[in-house]
């Protein structure tokens, strides 16, 4: 029985990994930004280091990432990664995304090598995209439009299941059979997306295609959803490494970490099918 801080952890892939932790016996401080209102919950927040400390008093592991909309990945997880080899936590694991060794001036990459050389038993673990976009991000195209928009052309991706991720996550926490390791996280197969929208139709019995847009409208919606400017140029230069192809590769780490093959796009689909439907007229 060990004591686990999950930092964002009602996040889609965080709050699962809590999840998973506690039906496994541990006790989990669920790290939030907002004020900590349930039990469990613990106040941490990333951008301002405020109840850093003590979140992980006495905490024997991690699970770390950096919230979406920032770029300043570094900033972010360093000081989270200091404070727990100051303060005697054992083992760290590290949401990243896969891709983000490719570049070592990488803001993510930089944390990654930190917390690589930091004397922390540590993992990386870098997904690929996530399903779930398809009922969150990119939902409101689907709902409005019964498209998905992206400037993404044919190229595919090997989408994973956040709940994948989430079990690989548990798993390196809970056990030392992967020390100082890191593993590049996908799905079964390489789908492209008018793939997607074909499982997405058939689950949900409406007519969902896929629109390849222009990078430049891609920018327009995000800039309008409020992302800020920064953070929209990096999803902008993500996008167009799917484009070139680098979203496609197929691993089999899910299965080696946690003995299950990864969930399918139409499994995915089928278990989410509610997100897609249509209020009645
Ligand atoms: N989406 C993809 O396809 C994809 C692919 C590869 C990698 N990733 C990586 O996955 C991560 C996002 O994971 P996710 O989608 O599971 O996250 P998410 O659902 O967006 O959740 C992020 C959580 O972080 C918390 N948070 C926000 N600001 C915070 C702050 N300043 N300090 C501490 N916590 C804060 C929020 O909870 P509170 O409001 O309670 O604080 C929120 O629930 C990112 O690092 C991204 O790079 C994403």
């Amino acid at each position: 029985m060990s004591t686990f801080l999950v930092v964002g952890a009602n996040g889609s892939v965080a709050s699962e990994v809590a999840r998973l932790l506690a039906a496994q016996g541990h006790s989990v401080r669920k790290g939030t930004s907002r004020a900590a209102t349930e039990a469990g919950q613990v106040h941490l927040n990333l951008l301002t280091g405020a109840g850093l400390t003590e979140a992980l008093s006495g905490a024997d592991g991690v699970f770390l990432f950096a919230p979406p909309g920032h770029v300043n990945h570094d900033e972010l997880l360093i000081p989270v990664i200091d404070a727990a080899k100051a303060q005697g936590v054992r083992k760290l694991v590290l949401m990243s995304a896969m891709g983000a060794n490719a570049d070592p001036s990488a803001p993510l990459r930089k944390a990654e090598l930190h917390l690589e050389a930091s004397g922390l038993a540590w993992n990386i673990i870098r997904p690929n995209w996530f399903m779930q976009n398809f009922n969150t991000f990119w939902l409101h195209g689907i709902q409005t439009q019964n498209q998905i928009l992206l400037p993404l052309g044919q190229a595919k991706g090997s989408f994973i299941d956040t709940r994948d991720i989430a079990a690989v996550a548990a798993t390196l926490l809970s056990t030392d059979a992967h020390a100082n390791r890191d593993f590049d996280l996908t799905g079964p197969e390489a789908l492209d997306h008018d793939q997607v929208a074909a499982i997405l139709s058939k689950e949900t019995g409406r007519q969902i295609g896929y629109q390849d847009i222009t990078p430049e409208a891609m920018q327009a919606g995000l800039l309008g959803a409020g992302l800020p400017a920064p953070y929209v140029g990096f999803m902008l230069l993500i996008l167009s490494y799917f484009k070139a192809g680098y979203a496609e590769r197929v691993t089999d780490s899910v299965s080696q970490v946690t003995g299950q093959a990864p969930r399918s796009v139409a499994q995915y689909a089928h278990d989410h099918r509610a997100s897609w439907a249509l209020p009645a007229n």
